[in-house]
């Protein structure tokens, strides 16, 4: 009894005005106001996963992606409660510079600018409202949002942390990092300006001016990759050539890592599609691409880690590129097609091989693929329904999910055939070398 007394004054209001500072309507406005925040913040870091060479980088984005996702989530549910009866999010308002000033980070100049900007600007100042808000907040009848925005200050702390080594890194990397410290120089002044996020305070107006040296966002047609791995458009012989087969034992585990590693393009497709239909399509379109997108992220992590613990090291693993190029400069309803078709098409081999996994003894590739089966399923609902959600806009009127498959197919088909001898020639060396090492058994003998 003592406990839960003492518990209860821990998280009381120390004076009757603390518990009276934001009325309901007051609370809904600065939800909304972090709703936005994060809104724009997931849609940049999105539409930028291509753009990402570091592999750890790039599945990290992927997580954060998530979970700003999630936070946006429940503080637009939050907001509607807050209002009930009106389901209405109207645009902005008063918040439109914050906002605009968000929306820079898509058009940063380098991947060292969008790092650091990230680092130093658009992740802190999340961070720091959210602390502000949980100490400013009513705990009586405030409790719901305090719950879902303190593990929203966890994420946001954690991802301050990642950003900062990412960006270090970036940055040492870099022959000249000159002008990715310009550029957040000038969004950290730009924010400084406006006060930040208030909570506390009012809400500052400012301008805002496109910053020197920022680039128009395009979805690059080839996607970066991590350096460290063996650079290639196709990842195994099979990928151009069906007769190559798919193997068995330590061929069939060795197989299934690379597979999963090379979901990479899947990552990146979730983020194009993700952001490119944010405006079109309903929140919950966000929400799910960002759940999409993250999962890719986890099936890619699986194999690199399997890899990893196996003994290969990066540079002796392909990591391709081609169904991600194939739908080069193409209306990304195509992208989530390929996302869609291809991602899906092998579920029904997933727990096949999950039991063949189990058999050789190999828990490891068995629980990986046995998950992977589980998030496939829920992805083929998403393709299904948003594709339908997609054409039901009425801006591509003769077309058909049939129609949208078959073109994905002919896509890749088309790109496969672009294949050189010279590539086939180096890959089927590649794998060779794969298979060699790994056929006295996995995890190799150092
Ligand atoms: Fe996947
Ligand atoms: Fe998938």
């Amino acid at each position: 009894m003592t406990d839960n007394l003492s518990h209860v004054q821990q998280h009381s209001p120390s004076s009757p005005q603390l518990r009276e500072r934001w009325m309901r309507l007051d609370t809904a406005y600065l939800l909304k106001r972090f709703f936005f925040c994060e809104r724009v913040l997931l849609l940049s870091q999105a539409a930028w996963l291509p753009k990402i060479p570091s592999l750890p980088v790039k599945l990290g984005l992927a997580q954060a992606i998530w979970e700003d996702a999630l936070t946006a989530d429940a503080l637009r549910e939050r907001v509607f409660e807050l209002r009930y009866p009106s389901r209405l999010l109207e645009e902005e308002g008063g918040d439109r510079a914050l906002v605009q000033l968000y929306q820079q980070l898509v058009h940063s100049p380098s991947v060292e600018a969008f790092l650091l900007t990230i680092a130093r600007v658009f992740a802190p100042t999340l961070r720091d409202a959210y602390a502000e808000y949980l100490g400013l907040s009513d705990p009586i009848a405030d409790a719901p949002t305090r719950r879902f925005l303190a593990v929203a200050l966890a994420d946001k702390t954690k991802q301050c942390q990642n950003a900062e080594c990412w960006s270090a890194e970036a940055l040492a990397s870099a022959a000249d990092n000159r002008e990715a410290q310009h550029w957040a120089n000038a969004v950290a002044d730009k924010m400084k300006e406006l006060g930040g996020i208030a909570v506390a305070d009012k809400p500052a107006s400012a301008t805002l001016e496109p910053f020197n040296g920022s680039v128009t966002y395009s979805v690059p047609d080839k996607p970066a990759r991590d350096p460290r791995f063996w650079p290639c458009r196709f990842y195994w012989p099979d990928n151009v050539d069906p007769q190559f087969p798919y193997g068995e034992g330590t061929a069939l585990q060795l197989r299934s890592a690379i597979s999963h590693l090379n979901e990479v393009w899947a990552v990146e497709t979730g983020g194009i599609i993700l952001s490119s239909f944010a405006q079109s399509l309903p929140w919950e379109w966000v929400r799910d691409a960002a759940r999409w997108t993250y999962d890719e992220s986890r099936h890619c992590h699986m194999g690199y880690d399997r890899l990893l613990q196996w003994g290969f090291r990066p540079q002796e693993i392909p990591l391709g590129t081609y169904i991600y190029e194939s739908t080069a400069a193409q209306d990304p309803i195509y992208r989530l097609g390929m996302l869609f078709f291809f991602e899906t098409k092998n579920i029904h081999k997933k727990q096949l091989r999950s039991r063949l996994f189990h058999s050789y003894g190999d828990a490891l590739s068995e629980h990986d693929m046995d998950f992977d089966w589980a998030d496939e399923t829920m992805h083929a609902g998403f393709g299904k329904h948003w594709l339908k959600e997609i054409l039901a806009l009425g801006d591509r009127p003769d077309l058909t999910p049939d129609a949208v498959h078959a073109h994905c197919s002919e896509l890749v088909d088309s790109f496969v055939m672009a294949a050189t001898p010279d590539e086939m020639k180096d890959l089927k060396q590649r794998s060779q070398d794969l298979l060699s090492k790994a056929s006295g058994g996995l995890p190799l003998a150092v």
